[in-house]
């Protein structure tokens, strides 16, 4: 079947089977190889993407379910060279080590700051149940979390850059 689905704010149209899962044409129709391919049962969450802002579990949604939605995968977080906080976050505070978990662990702290830009750490760790890291420990997730929250991390993905022009605007309007 033809579908047309707009990742990362771009449109791609291909003709693919029907059952196909989301996670599948995002890795291989599109190479966007960010969005990792765990446990294929719904249970790790390192294949999570945004839809329409949510966090959704692609390795349980067919790509054809997301025709006239909104897509985001780990590679749509940066904006113009510029990392997302919560990406510098997770730098910052050690947020990872295989990086298996990373992606999904990122667009759900992206999804959680837009919606709630100051959660607290119980908040953090409600948001990211839905997510298994192995290696890390969930010390240092959190705590990257938080450090994009403290560092312009709310609010719809804004990177700090964009927020002081956004600011700017203000003031000079
Ligand atoms: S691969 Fe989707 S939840 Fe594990
Ligand atoms: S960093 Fe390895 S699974 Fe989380």
């Amino acid at each position: 079947m033809d579908v047309t689905l707009t990742v990362n704010g771009v449109e791609h149209r291909r003709d693919v089977e029907p059952r196909m899962l989301l996670v599948h044409f995002l890795r291989d129709e599109l190479g966007l190889t960010g969005t990792h391919w765990g446990c294929d049962t719904s249970n790790c969450g390192t294949c999570v993407v945004l839809i329409d802002g949510e966090p959704v579990k692609s390795c349980t949604t067919l790509a054809a379910m997301t025709v006239g939605h909104e897509v985001r995968t780990v590679e749509g977080l940066e904006q113009d060279g510029q990392l997302d906080p919560v990406q510098q976050g997770f730098m910052e505070e050690h947020g990872l080590q295989c990086g298996f978990c990373t992606p999904g662990m990122m667009l759900t702290a992206r999804a959680l700051l837009d919606g709630n830009p100051d959660p607290s750490t119980a908040e953090i760790r409600e948001a990211i149940s839905g997510q298994l890291c192995r290696c890390t420990g969930y010390a240092t997730i959190v705590r990257s979390i938080r450090w994009a929250a403290e560092h312009g991390g709310g609010g719809n993905g804004a990177t700090p850059a964009a927020q002081s022009e956004a600011q700017e605007q203000e003031v000079g309007s």
